[in-house]
């Protein structure tokens, strides 16, 4: 693990404040205020990339969320579900790794709780998830970029073991509070608003909790529903928030045998589609949803007739410092 030189480091957020002096709230505060914006995002059809007539491209827009992605739903699940089991009670920091947007969500909603939020984070994350980690409070131990998540992970594995009654650990990779919001609020979703017409199901896998979850709760309230995982070309790639699975820490929650397919995607094709979706929907996405396009548009490529659902995890707006974006 090496951490940032001092000059790289964003300035370390203040000292916790009044509200987090404050007791924290109880679990019946979660209801209202913030937590009430999570999930419901809306289904966009994008219908200019649909390669033929009978398929139909739709796009669940995850930036939606007040956090800004789909990891809203899991950080609030683990929340819900720590303060429900007595994990998380006044007084413990909340700890856990994260290539960002969930660090994030946690950060808005531990302050919105009154909880220490403390994250271990790749430092070569984007510059606007760092800022945001710093407005919300959140305390971040930058970690070694060439280790990507399996170094955050480390790290916050060996900061938990240090001491672990200081900390509720909420562990994303191994919650299955992670995977259950997708089960009991994504798929849901995703079926009222098809009307239940959807026929592939495809997202990207980090922790893998939205296809682990979403897929389930497809499969069994609609079993012929196709599901199609998505996951970069190889080690080192480019598609935050994504995972190459046969080269890092499997996360727990990781069920493979869900996919009826496994694609792997380029960084590059990734970038091409976030300009090509910019441009020809006017929808600016996030690039792992970029990359999840790319594989639903081969996919759907092959098929006569479908209804294809894929999940754009953020917007476009949290990666506008990234180098790829001055080529658009
Ligand atoms: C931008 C982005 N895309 C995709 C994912 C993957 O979602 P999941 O962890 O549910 O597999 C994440 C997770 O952090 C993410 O931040």
């Amino acid at each position: 693990m090496s951490r940032m030189s001092a000059a790289d480091r964003p300035e370390p957020p203040a000292p916790a404040g009044a509200a987090r002096d404050a007791v924290p709230a109880a679990a019946g505060a979660l209801e209202g205020a913030v937590w009430s914006l999570i999930g419901n995002t809306p289904l966009a059809r994008l219908r200019r990339i649909e390669p033929h007539p009978g398929v139909e491209i739709h796009a669940k827009l995850e930036s939606r969320n007040p956090g800004g992605s789909v990891k809203d739903r899991a950080a609030a699940s683990m929340i819900r579900e720590g303060l429900r089991t007595g994990g998380l009670v006044p007084g413990k920091t909340l700890l856990d790794a994260s290539s960002g947007n969930t660090g994030i969500a946690l950060a808005m909603l531990g302050a919105a709780l009154g909880y220490t939020v403390k994250l271990c984070v790749p430092s070569n994350v984007s510059s606007e998830r760092k800022r945001l980690l710093d407005i919300y409070g959140a305390d971040v131990v930058w970690t070694n970029p060439l280790e990507g998540s399996d170094g955050a992970i480390r790290e916050a594995r060996r900061l938990f073991a240090l001491e672990p009654q200081r900390y509720f650990y909420s562990d994303q990779y191994s919650n299955e509070a992670n995977w259950r919001a997708h089960y009991d609020t994504t798929a849901v979703e995703i079926l009222a608003q098809t009307s239940r017409r959807i026929t592939h199901f495809v997202a990207g896998l980090g922790t893998s909790g939205t296809f682990v979850g979403t897929g389930r709760r497809l499969k069994l309230e609609k079993p012929t529903v196709q599901l199609i995982s998505v996951q970069p070309d190889g080690p080192f790639h480019g598609l935050e928030g994504l995972k190459h699975m046969d080269s890092a820490i499997v996360p727990p929650i990781y069920d493979p045998s869900l996919a009826d397919e496994a694609v792997a995607v380029e960084t590059d094709e990734a970038w091409a589609m976030v300009r090509r979706l910019a441009r020809e929907e006017g929808v600016f996405v996030g690039v792992s949803g970029a990359a999840a396009l790319v594989a639903t548009l081969r996919a759907a490529a092959t098929v006569e007739r479908g209804v294809f659902v894929t999940i754009i995890p953020d917007g476009g707006e949290r990666y506008l410092s990234e180098r790829q974006m001055e080529r658009a």
